[in-house]
């Protein structure tokens, strides 16, 4: 059976790591792409991490590239393109230049690789997922954001230290949008199957859940110069090992709502199930009153930068 073929669009800081992080797992031939502008920088990246499969024993492609052309007949696509966070900047505030940038290369994509199932990473996440879905055209389960394993992650690793257990036994759910509004459901945290709010006292927990909804500036306040990328790309490695081996790992992720949890038409972070089709099902928790108020407060925040987008005729 031919390798499975991944195009990771852009090859900064998030789109690099995880072409390593993509050969390492032998989960398919990587394609790396970036701006012409760039010249030889993907190619080299791309060949520097080629260097490394014989260290690893794996035999994948991967290669670096400024042309479309040379993702053509992709499986899956992984969206990195864009500008990254710098400090005392929001998300929202790379909404504009972003939305430009992930429609072209959307448009690009889709084009060449009109089967392939689209991961998007830019900021701001989930305004940006309502960009890829609108102008490629594909069915919403081939659409789909990364942020909520990642913000998972990094809850995760907070409840570990706190507890001083192994992050092998923690579980952690994070739904919402990609931005301050987060929502971590401590009920669904756990240690071991514990419930975190038995194992530590409210003010642990409200700690924990106040650093995981602020973990991303936390990152570009130590870097200066960009935001995270090495959680980041293993949270992107996560979702496309549960698709491209078809694992059907229930994940939180970007989904596009039409009425799941009385949201309608917003990309909205939700646990689903990730399999070779993409999202496989959205999965429905039964929220608590002030959990589904949180959640709708988040998809607020998510309308209100879709609304800015619309105005401005870039997303429809
Ligand atoms: P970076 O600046 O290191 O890399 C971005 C790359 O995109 C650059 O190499 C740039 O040349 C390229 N690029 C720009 N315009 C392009 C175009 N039209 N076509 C192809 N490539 C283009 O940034 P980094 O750290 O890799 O972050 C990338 C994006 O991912 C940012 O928007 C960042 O905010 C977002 N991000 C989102 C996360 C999430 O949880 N969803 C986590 C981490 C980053
Ligand atoms: C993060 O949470 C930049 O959104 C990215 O680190």
């Amino acid at each position: 059976m031919p390798r499975k073929k991944i195009s990771v669009i852009g090859a900064g800081n998030v789109g690099a790591t995880l072409a390593q992080r993509l050969a390492e797992l032998e989960l398919a031939d990587v394609v790396m792409l970036d701006i012409p502008q760039t010249e030889g920088m993907p190619k080299g990246k791309a060949l520097d991490i080629l260097e490394s499969a014989p260290v690893y024993g794996v035999d994948v492609r991967v290669t670096g590239t400024t042309a479309y052309e040379d993702t053509a007949g992709s499986d899956l696509a992984v969206i990195t393109a864009g500008l990254p966070r710098k400090p005392g900047m929001s998300r929202d505030d790379l909404l504009n230049t972003n939305a430009g940038i992930v429609k072209n290369v959307t448009e690009q994509t889709a084009k060449f690789s009109p089967n392939a199932v689209l991961i998007v990473v830019s900021n701001p996440l989930d305004a940006m997922c309502h960009v890829a879905l609108k102008t490629s055209g594909f069915p919403k389960h081939r659409v789909i954001g990364m942020a909520g394993v990642l913000d998972s992650a990094r809850m995760a690793s907070f409840i570990a230290e706190a507890t001083q257990t192994s992050v092998e036994d923690v579980r952690t759910l994070v739904l919402g949008g990609h931005g301050d509004t987060m929502v971590p459901l401590p009920r669904y945290c756990t240690v071991a199957g514990v419930p975190i709010t038995e194992i530590l006292k409210k003010e642990q927990v409200d700690a924990i859940l106040k650093r995981t909804a602020e973990g991303g500036a936390e990152i570009v306040k130590l870097l200066k110069t960009g935001s995270a990328y090495y959680a980041p790309s293993a949270s992107v490695a996560a979702m496309v090992e549960s698709i491209l081996k078809d694992k059907k790992r229930v994940l939180p992720c970007a989904a596009y709502l039409q009425g799941e949890y009385g949201i309608q038409d917003l990309f909205v972070g939700v646990p689903v199930k990730l399999g070779e089709r993409g999202i496989e099902q959205i999965i429905q928790l039964n929220l608590t009153v002030e959990e589904r108020i949180a959640l709708q407060k988040s998809a607020d925040a998510v309308k209100e930068l879709v609304e800015a987008l619309r105005r401005q005729k870039i997303a429809g």
